[in-house]
């Protein structure tokens, strides 16, 4: 059973450019509130006046989600301008791949507050909103990186199992509350995510492909929810 996400507030993190403003205009089309998360205020205005001219409400709000004392600012803003929060998309993240004797502590440090700790505080902020209203979705995007890790993958990797292990303990923390917790674990994207250019991906997703899948899966309601989506290329290598 599917519900539209129309009036509902979605708060998307990394909005200002590849999946998260692609999912941002994917959900924009279906009239839901948006609030958008990104550092680059340029960008996300843009996003926000594209997401605007499809019919949603639609807010920037220039967050870095290193920054906790912000978020728990951020999370008191969005229930005093939008009343509620019904939907999480942690899709802020950064990448990058190195041998493992060349990533420096630096690298990890960064990948572990951006795509671990970034993502805990803005789950903490929301859930208590949620738990009073019985009621609320977390998307969390990891990766494939998150299910398999590869050689120059240790700290990305590192950072998106551990989205996983969060994601299946607050799965089973939350179900009393009538909370969805998803895991969506994209292949190759076509953005310039972790320094790659995405035109020299070979047969990738794009930002849209994985837009649709969000979309599927926060409209998807009724008695079910989806736990986990792993969504590849149908070509590769
Ligand atoms: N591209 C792929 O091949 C691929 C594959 C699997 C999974 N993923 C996952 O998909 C998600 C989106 O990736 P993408 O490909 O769309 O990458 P992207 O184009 O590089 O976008 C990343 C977004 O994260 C935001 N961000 C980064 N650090 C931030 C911080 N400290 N605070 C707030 N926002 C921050 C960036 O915004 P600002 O720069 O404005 O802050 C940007 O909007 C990530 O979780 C990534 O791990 C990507």
């Amino acid at each position: 059973m599917y519900r539209p996400l129309a009036d509902r507030v979605v708060i998307i993190t990394g909005a200002s450019r590849g999946i998260g403003r692609a999912t941002a205009k994917e959900l924009a089309r279906t009239k839901a509130r948006l609030v958008l998360v990104g550092r680059d205020t340029q960008a996300l205005d843009a996003v926000v006046q594209e997401t605007r001219r499809l019919g949603a409400e639609s807010y920037a709000y220039p967050l870095d989600v290193r920054n906790f004392e912000a978020i728990r600012v951020f999370s008191q803003w969005v229930l005093k301008t939008c009343g509620t929060i019904d939907v999480l998309i942690n899709n802020a993240a950064v990448g990058k791949y190195g041998r493992f004797l060349d990533l420096t502590m630096d690298d990890w440090d960064n990948m572990v507050s951006t795509n671990l700790l970034g993502l805990v505080a803005l789950t903490q902020a929301v859930l208590p909103t949620m738990i009073q209203n019985r009621s609320g979705h977390i998307v969390n995007i990891s990766s494939i990186q998150g299910k398999r890790a590869t050689a120059t993958s240790s700290a990305y990797s590192a950072t998106k199992f551990g989205v996983m292990a969060v994601t299946e303990s607050l799965q089973r923390e939350m179900r009393q509350y009538g909370i969805r917790v998803t895991a969506l674990c994209p292949g190759s994207v076509e953005t310039d995510f972790d320094g790659f250019p995405g035109s020299e991906k070979i047969n990738p997703l794009t930002p849209d492909d994985v837009a649709l899948a969000i979309r599927d899966v926060v409209e998807t309601d009724g008695r079910a929810y989806v736990m986990e989506t792993v969504l590849m290329p149908v070509w590769g290598p």
